[in-house]
């Protein structure tokens, strides 16, 4: 049930231009349709949401329109172009974040044959410095969603494609959405959710997606309807979440539910483990919603047992409330090698058939994995925009140690983010004067500037590096 159906999705694309904007709107959402040729987006018809084109947040990458075989009227607009790129890490900056602040990070994927090679690739998505999930795309027309729910440790947050040799990487759109921090307690520092699946049940148009605005944190609830299996129960009273809820759900998804067709089943979903690069059996978190959406008659009892793999969660039954979400979920991952299977069942007690609004699935992955240090990052930033430095240059300098950047040297000691302790630039073919951003790699020892075409002096503020100790600056015009 992971892919979800995205061939349904309905969005039109809409003509309002908007200037781009490389900062969190003011609900504090980033919007980027990549591959966007120019420098205005537009709004999303039917989201309202502001798209803006990518160039603001990566300056490597090359835009390509998918093959129009793959181009519906119906689809958004976000999807009929896309960045690709050469070389092995390459990353998106996403700016002015709140560190400390959980955010949903969301990336798409629509290959659309746009290199006319039919090879649709796999590569890998990371956040920050820390693996986030294999992209694996299965075919020309799929449309693909990852998401990832993390705590931000800094200002700024980097989303990057990495190549794996199995296919060039590209990308269809990225966004950002704040969270509270309340929200999703299992996102914490050191852990992060992929989602595998949202699915809101028995929804009264089975085409539509919910999502902003009737989710005002823009999360994708996919409709999820299956009549052989289920009959479709709905409101038109509003449900709500309570306010300690820590997952409010949309009121449009608790609206409706499904129950079993025939009254004595359960209600059943599978999934497999998938196994990653950092884990071969990373542990699920499930949230299932129930809100009941029917007045029970006196004398009837709803009541459910929630099952996994055999083990209950509750040893009474769960019940549930009328018009209100009565959230069911783990703290800790559940773990197990092969096979996931959830059955929601009538307890002992129960009169009424079992029944279900909505469902999340995520698996965990670490963000262990720590940054370099902040002011590096900035002026070793600041350098590689001065002088056009590519190379490697992408992403974090010195994490994961296998992808640090060529030229640079970094000391790793556990528990500390890594410094970078030598820049040799020599021959580089660096124009200008020296940028006063080399005095503010505070650790750097060594310092090779040399046989390169720089011009003026060099910056007092050099000699008040604690730890430089060899400076080359040869041939200085
Ligand atoms: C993609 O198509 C649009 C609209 O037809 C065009 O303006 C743009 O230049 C194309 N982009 C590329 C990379 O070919
Ligand atoms: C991608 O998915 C296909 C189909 O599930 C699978 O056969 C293939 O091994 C996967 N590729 C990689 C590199 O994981
Ligand atoms: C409902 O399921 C039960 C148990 O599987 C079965 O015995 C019964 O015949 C089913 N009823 C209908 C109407 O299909
Ligand atoms: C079922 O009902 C009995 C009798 O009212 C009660 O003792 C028991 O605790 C109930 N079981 C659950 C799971 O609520
Ligand atoms: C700096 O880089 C240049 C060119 O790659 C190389 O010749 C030189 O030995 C390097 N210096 C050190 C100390 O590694």
């Amino acid at each position: 049930m992971a892919a979800g159906p995205w061939a349904l999705l309905l969005f039109v694309a809409a003509g309002v231009v908007l200037q781009a904007r490389a900062q969190p709107d003011s609900k504090g959402f980033i919007s980027i349709d990549c591959g966007l040729s120019g420098k205005t987006g537009y709004e999303d018809d039917s989201t309202k949401i502001s798209y803006v084109p990518d160039a603001g947040f990566i300056d490597a990458g090359t835009n390509h329109n998918i093959s129009a075989e793959y181009v519906t009227p119906s689809m958004g607009k976000h999807w009929y172009d896309v960045r690709s790129f050469t070389g092995t890490r390459n990353c998106y900056t996403l700016r002015s974040l709140v560190p400390g602040v959980k955010y949903i990070v969301r990336a798409m994927f629509k290959y659309g044959n746009y290199d006319g090679l039919d090879r649709p690739p796999v590569f890998d998505l990371h956040i920050g410095v820390n693996y986030w999930h294999t992209v694996n795309i299965s075919g020309p027309g799929a449309a693909i969603l990852q998401e990832a729910m993390v705590v931000v440790p800094d200002d700024f947050v980097q989303v990057c494609l990495v190549n794996t040799g199995t296919g060039t990487p590209f990308i269809s759109s990225l966004d950002l959405r704040p969270l509270h921090r309340t929200h999703y307690p299992q996102v914490t520092a050191v852990q992060g959710l992929a989602l595998t699946t949202r699915l809101n049940f028995g929804p009264t148009d089975d085409t539509v997606i919910v999502r902003y605005p009737d989710d005002p944190h823009d999360r994708i609830w996919y409709p999820m309807v299956d009549t052989t299996r289920w009959t479709e129960i709905s409101t038109t009273q509003k449900a709500q979440s309570r306010d300690d809820d820590f997952f409010e759900a949309p009121s449009t998804v608790l609206q409706t539910a499904i129950r079993p067709r025939n009254a004595s089943h359960n209600l059943e979903f599978t999934w497999s483990s998938e196994p990653t690069p950092v884990d071969p059996s990373p542990g699920y978190i499930v949230i299932l919603h129930f809100a009941e959406l029917q007045i029970l008659p006196g004398n009837d009892v709803r009541q459910l047992n929630i099952v996994l793999n055999d083990k209950p969660w509750y040893t009474t039954g769960f019940t549930t409330e009328y018009l209100f979400d009565a959230v069911a979920y783990n703290t800790q991952p559940f773990q197990y090698n092969s096979r996931y299977n959830l059955n929601v069942e009538a307890s002992g007690n129960a009169t009424l058939p079992p029944f279900i609004n909505a469902i999340e699935v995520f698996s965990v992955f670490p963000t262990t994995n720590i940054g370099s240090d902040s002011q590096d990052v900035s002026a070793i930033t600041a350098i590689r925009a001065k002088y056009h430095v590519r190379n490697n240059w992408m992403g974090d300098p010195c994490v994961p140690n296998a992808m640090a950047w060529d030229r640079l040297a970094c000391s790793y000691a556990i528990g500390r983010r890594p410094r970078i302790t030598s820049v040799n630039l020599s021959s580089s073919g660096l124009n200008g004067d020296i940028s006063s951003s080399f005095a503010n790699l505070k650790a750097v020892q060594y310092l090779d500037l040399s046989n390169n075409n720089l011009m003026g002096s060099i910056p007092d503020a050099l000699s008040q590096l604690p730890l430089l100790t060899v400076l080359y600056v040869r041939n200085l015009l």
